[in-house]
């Protein structure tokens, strides 16, 4: 299979957990590179639901080895409970988890500092998860965070969480918030601490072998394009490198080993959180919310939706170097009469045919749509290309030559089997 990166092209929540898991099959190894228990991986297999935060999905294929990777941010006590429930489920977690010693760590004030600077922004927040992410990532750029490496070594840990709380609990008083007792979070943390102990290890040593020996590596994106750092729409983004470079930088392997990017792709396009949508859409919404579709994986908030954008895409294949396509929840069109697709943007006499930088002028532009006609026939039990309808092949073929990679995978429900390979 090679090196290969998987990102979302879009506002995350695209599938990649159903693809990653899919894609496995033919990796040794699944890293997660970036993000924290801010993702949400939702896999189904023979009927069982599976929702990975920060474990890598490929946990779920006996034989694979996976890593959590130095560019991810780690909440020890949210791992420890999740590596007990994927146990408690008959999945294996020993001797296939490493984790890697120079991940930063999510602690408690992060997670309320987010609350907090979320409730002081008012109508302007960001509509995060709440899970601590962008604070632990600023701790991290200020050179102020813990690692792994601290919370597994008990003398340095109860120093440095010491002196961490001290200034944390002035900011949160001065937030007005209950300052958090050191008692509490060193033993939390030193009891996961010792949980984790033998899943740590030097990842970039374990991976540089890895390549050495011809492995194949699957890097596992989180969250989507659009919620980049860099190249998403700031401020409404997530704290990491969510793109393709984010696999280099979050876990030690250099550029010139990757050898291809597939970019997961809704067949539509939803997100949670604030910040600009352009084709947001209460027809696809109110559809889809009605199927019982797109609600958060990770907080259980409905989705916003809307028609798929392939002005967003081909962005994203531009930032990303997308080889590939994976488009999912093509099924979640199955009824409609027609479907719309938006080809450019227009702003006041401007026209965009990539995403402008700023988010305002993005809130401001208008969807320059081109329309297909619908199926109208169930998809889900398809399992092969000449399964579709002509009218869905020709829907996939044109939203991947609109977004400018081909199409290789086609998703038709949450189930492995629901898996079309070209
Ligand atoms: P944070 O990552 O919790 O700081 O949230 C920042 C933004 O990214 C918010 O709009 C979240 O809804 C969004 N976000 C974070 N993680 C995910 C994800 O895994 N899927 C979709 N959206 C996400």
């Amino acid at each position: 299979m090679a090196n290969t990166i998987l990102v979302g092209a879009q506002w995350g929540d695209e599938g990649k957990g159903k693809i990653i898991d899919v894609l496995t099959e033919e990796a040794d190894i699944v890293v997660r590179t970036q993000g924290g228990n801010n993702a949400g991986h939702t896999v189904f297999i023979a009927g069982q639901k599976y929702v990975l935060h920060l474990v890598p999905s490929g946990i779920l294929r006996p034989g694979k080895t996976c890593v959590i990777g130095n560019g991810v941010v780690v909440d020890p006590v949210g791992l420890v409970a999740e590596i007990d429930g994927l146990q408690k489920l008959g999945v294996k977690v020993d001797g296939n988890l490493f984790l890697s010693e120079t991940a930063h760590l999510v602690l408690p004030y992060h997670r309320e500092l987010d609350a907090q600077r979320e409730a002081l922004k008012g109508k302007n927040k960001i509509g995060t998860t709440k899970r601590g992410i962008g604070p632990a990532y600023g701790d991290k750029a200020a050179r102020t965070g813990l690692r792994v490496i601290d919370l597994v070594n008990a003398e340095r840990f109860e120093e440095l969480l010491r002196q961490r709380l001290r200034e944390n609990n002035e900011v949160l008083k001065a937030f007005g918030a209950k300052p958090l007792s050191f008692k509490k979070v060193h033993a939390d943390y030193r009891a996961a601490g010792d949980r984790l102990r033998p899943f740590v290890t030097n990842t970039v040593v374990l991976l540089h072998e890895a390549t050495r020996r011809g492995d194949d590596i699957l890097f596992e994106g989180a969250q989507g394009t659009f919620l980049d750092i860099d190249h998403g729409t700031y401020p409404f983004v997530t704290s990491s490198n969510t793109t393709a470079g984010g696999a280099c930088t979050g876990s030690g392997v250099p550029p010139h080993r990757m050898d291809r990017v597939v970019g997961v792709m809704k067949a539509y396009t939803t997100r949670v959180g604030e910040g600009p949508l352009p084709t947001e859409n209460a027809e696809i919404a109110d559809l889809l919310h009605g199927l019982g579709r797109e609600f958060g994986a990770t907080t259980g908030r409905p989705r916003r939706c809307g028609w798929f954008d392939a002005v967003a895409t081909r962005h994203a294949t531009m930032v990303n170097g997308i080889d590939a396509f994976a488009v999912t929840n093509l099924d979640g069109l199955d009824t409609l009469e027609t479907i719309k697709v938006c080809v450019a943007y227009r702003h006041g006499r401007d026209k965009f045919d990539y995403v402008p930088s700023d988010a305002a002028t993005l809130a401001e532009c208008k969807p320059v749509y081109a329309e297909f006609p619908g199926w109208r026939t169930p998809t889900t039990g398809a399992q092969r290309w000449k399964d579709l309808p002509v009218k869905a092949r020709q829907y996939l073929k044109a939203i991947c030559e609109l977004s400018g990679a081909p199409l290789r995978v086609a998703s038709v429900g949450p189930g492995r089997e629901q898996t079309i390979m070209l």
